[in-house]
């Protein structure tokens, strides 16, 4: 059974804890990465034509404009389709309570009927807000299973907990 990982992450500066910082890998992409080893997914990062600020600010207005809009931003990169994965690992950072729109992008455009979806999410304390609602919503006719979240600012030291969900719960 064919295994994907497909998730959004944005390095740049973020907010951890009270201070703002620079990061060149995403907290997502950490947790992504750590699935892949685990499980030996295949790899997608979704990724926006256009994307949002370094800038932590600027990105919290865009991000804020483009789900008041409830906009599609194009992505830059595609799969041409998920035919061949059984299960699919569905990673993001909480964005407003739910995912980021290029995420609603990503997603419909697809079948999801009898695919499992594992979803995951990292955050800076609302874990998975509205987002497996949304995600349920789109997802038409795919079993979405027990989810993952991870605070963004504790991804460095998320393998173990990364580890025993993958082992436990997918
Ligand atoms: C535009 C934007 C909106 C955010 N909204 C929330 C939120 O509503 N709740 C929350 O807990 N964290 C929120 N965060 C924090 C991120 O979810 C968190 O830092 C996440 O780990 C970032 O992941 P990334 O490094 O993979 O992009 C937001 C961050 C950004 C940039």
């Amino acid at each position: 059974m064919a295994k994907l990982v497909a998730f959004y992450s944005r390095a740049d500066e973020n907010y951890f804890g009270g201070t703002k910082r620079y990061i060149k890998v995403g907290n997502t992409e950490k947790i992504a990465e750590m699935i892949a080893d685990v499980t030996g997914a295949d790899f997608f990062k979704i990724e926006q034509k256009i994307p949002y600020a370094a800038d932590y600010d600027t990105c919290i207005e865009q991000a804020k404009k483009d789900l008041q809009g409830n906009v599609r931003p194009e992505l830059l990169n595609n799969l041409e389709s998920i035919d061949k994965y059984d299960d699919i690992y569905i990673g993001f950072p909480n964005y407003w309570s739910t995912m980021p729109m290029a995420v609603f992008t990503f997603l419909e455009q697809f079948d999801w009927t009898g695919k499992n979806i594992y979803p995951f999410v990292t955050h800076e304390g609302s874990s998975f807000g509205r987002s497996e609602r949304d995600l349920k919503k789109i997802c038409k006719g795919a079993n979405i299973r027990k989810g993952l979240s991870v605070q963004g600012s504790m991804a460095d030291n998320a393998k173990a907990t990364v580890t025993s969900w993958v082992k436990t719960d997918c």
